[in-house]
């Protein structure tokens, strides 16, 4: 059977695409963010995902105001790199994994989540920066990615308790799965930014720290939280983090497993305008 064996946090954040693919890794702004993700790399060597389940936000680059899929699943074979205007990041090509993708959209929807299923998903940064951040600049990725695209760009968005129990519906989905694999999920975007309005540059440490806090001992209680309080502490961009509830709701203790192993934690002020949160969860 295929089976989730970890989860993984990550922050988007584009320029963070921008800095390994124009060579500024090393430059003082950015070290410290990405010695922050040494272990992470070394992590993703010896604990290989067969599939990664991609939770992230499009960013009105594969959809628009003409379409705003509530929960899109990308049951493609390839996905293209999104051009968002400086043409597409030169990374390689995504390859899903359309019959494990297919089988989740199925028996997630017979659950009672309403899933959009995309044939064609030019995924952006915020598919793209996290598979950076975790592997580097392969030739390929190592692994197949299923792209797990919410909306949290245009209101009405998804709430956490939603999210959270899409994850237990996730789950199921891929240990119903007749296949040996090794499944990894990614709650992808945050933490705490406004990149807009008279709160620009907003950040809000306290707020992101307690929000690791609760992810790691009480995801059950943060996923109560009401998408207002993430917007008023975390502001308007913070509103991603509700994803991060989607992957932590698919580890084994939600549903009376044992408490996943804390591998790795990580918080970095600031890249470009936002606050970066890291974490790794390995089932047990
Ligand atoms: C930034 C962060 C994001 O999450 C995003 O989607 C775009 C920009 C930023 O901090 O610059
Ligand atoms: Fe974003």
């Amino acid at each position: 059977m295929a089976r989730i064996t970890a989860s993984v946090y990550t922050s988007h954040v584009p320029a963070i695409g921008a800095a390994v693919d124009l060579g500024k890794t090393e430059e003082p702004y950015w070290k410290p963010l990405f010695e922050g993700y040494e272990y992470a790399k070394q992590w993703i060597k010896d604990n290989p995902p067969d599939v990664v389940f991609l939770v992230y936000n499009d960013h009105a680059s594969a959809f628009s105001l003409d379409l705003i899929p509530t929960f899109a699943i990308g049951t493609a074979a390839e996905f293209e790199i999104a051009d968002e205007g400086w043409g597409p990041r030169p990374v390689p090509k995504v390859y899903g994994y359309p019959e494990l993708a297919s089988h989740i959209a199925q028996s997630v929807i017979q659950d009672d989540f309403d899933l959009t299923i995309a044939n064609k998903l030019p995924v952006d940064h915020g598919l793209t920066v996290p598979l950076t951040l975790m592997y580097g600049q392969p030739e390929e990725w190592p692994c197949k990615v299923i792209p797990f695209a919410v909306n949290v760009v245009q209101y009405p968005v998804p709430s956490g308790k939603r999210c959270f129990e899409l994850g237990q519906a996730i789950r199921r989905a891929v240990e119903s799965f007749d296949k040996d694999l090794n499944v990894q999920i990614w709650g992808t975007g945050g933490m705490s930014h406004q990149l807009q309005g008279a709160r620009a540059g907003l950040i809000n440490q306290e707020w992101d720290n307690q929000f690791l806090d609760r992810l790691i001992e009480d995801p059950a209680g943060l996923a109560e939280v009401p998408h207002i309080e993430y917007v008023r502490e975390a502001g308007s961009e913070g509103i991603e983090l509700v994803m991060w509830l989607i992957a932590r709701g698919a580890m084994a203790d939600v549903v009376g497993g044992a408490k996943p192993t804390v591998k790795k934690r990580f918080y970095h002020v600031p890249a470009s305008n936002t606050a970066v949160g890291h974490l790794i969860l390995e089932d047990n």
